[in-house]
């Protein structure tokens, strides 16, 4: 981590071009898309702001704003924080772009399966198209912020920045194109934050080891979320929320078979559907940060959210789509 108070003094004097990238929540198929299976993601309506700056002269820097922290990198592939070596690796993807100082805010707690590093490389990305006139499609910029969430998870499957970029709901699948899917209604998801920290690399690591020793039993579980992601879609098409959420749940026993699941999670899961919730599950890595819940109104998302508020975690209601 270095301070970089200097560039950011000679950069506050030219006018600034910003950017914007999406926060996500996946609503069924993490850790098997890793794996090629399909997964369900909606954007969220928060998410991450940059403003990029052109700079006389180098070397690029960024200052990273969280609803508790401060960190300023300086751009560089041996940086020892990963925000450094990820402006790094994205800067890279320019055939010439000038040396820049980034801004970046958070409205996201980071950590907790929401999406918040591919939230900011999609604005960073974002913010330096704009400063240097290069004309990217959303779906383009999915592509090449992967370079900057690899820094991050090692092996990320892509649903976090593509959703990023190009927001809305949509089925991902590795390598395939993606299908948006179509909303018969907005979706209101309520979001509890476990208060546990978790790691996506790890989290990914330690599915990829019951893989590799139990590759039917595990390539089995894989397919049985694979289908519940395609019911869901159909599901999802078709209005029907009761139907949505249980296969959220199903999706949620069968992320607990892989160990991604803690007591904290299952607690706030359990307090959602108490509270009228129709489903409720672990989203994103898991092992910690946040769980999602479907509510099948306004009043029940608020009964839903007081219920987790009152167990102490952290929660916000979104309303995602069409
Ligand atoms: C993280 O938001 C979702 C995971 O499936 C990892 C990935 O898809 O890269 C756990």
């Amino acid at each position: 981590m270095t301070a970089a108070p200097e560039a950011e003094a000679r950069a506050t004097c030219a006018p600034g071009a910003r950017g914007v990238g999406c926060g996500k929540v996946i609503l069924l198929g993490e850790h098997s898309v890793v794996h090629g299976r399909p997964a369900l993601a909606a954007a969220l309506p928060r998410g991450a702001q940059a403003e990029a700056r052109a700079l006389e002269h180098g070397p690029s820097t960024a200052r990273f704003v969280f609803a508790d922290a401060r960190v300023d990198v300086t751009s560089d592939p041996e940086a020892s924080h990963p925000l450094g070596r990820a402006l790094c690796a994205l800067l890279a993807t320019y055939e010439s772009a000038p040396p820049v100082h980034v801004h970046v805010q958070l409205d996201l707690p980071a950590g907790a399966g929401l999406g918040a590093s591919a939230a900011m490389g999609v604005a960073i990305s974002d913010a330096l198209d704009a400063l240097t006139a290069t004309v990217r499609s959303p779906s383009e910029r999915a592509t090449q912020t992967l370079a900057w969430e690899r820094v991050f998870h090692g092996n990320p499957s892509g649903v976090d920045n593509t959703m990023a970029a190009v927001g809305g709901v949509a089925l991902f699948t590795r390598g395939a194109a993606l299908e948006r899917v179509r909303l018969r209604q907005p979706l209101l998801l309520v979001v509890g934050h476990s208060g546990e920290a978790s790691e996506t690399k790890e989290m990914v690591a330690l599915v990829a080891q019951q893989l590799e020793r139990e590759p039917a039993r595990i390539g089995e579980l894989f397919d049985a979320i694979a289908v519940l992601v395609r019911n869901a879609r159909l599901a999802l098409e078709a209005g029907d929320l009761r139907a949505l959420g249980q296969l959220m749940d199903m999706n949620h026993t069968l992320l607990s078979a892989l160990m991604l699941s803690t007591p904290r999670l299952e607690q706030l899961c359990a307090a959602a559907r108490e509270a009228g919730a129709l489903g409720a599950k672990v989203t994103g890595a898991g092992g910690g940060g946040c769980m999602v819940a479907l509510a099948p109104d306004a009043v029940v998302a608020e009964r839903v959210l007081t219920a987790l508020r009152a167990l102490g975690a952290e929660s916000f209601v979104a309303e995602v789509g069409p």
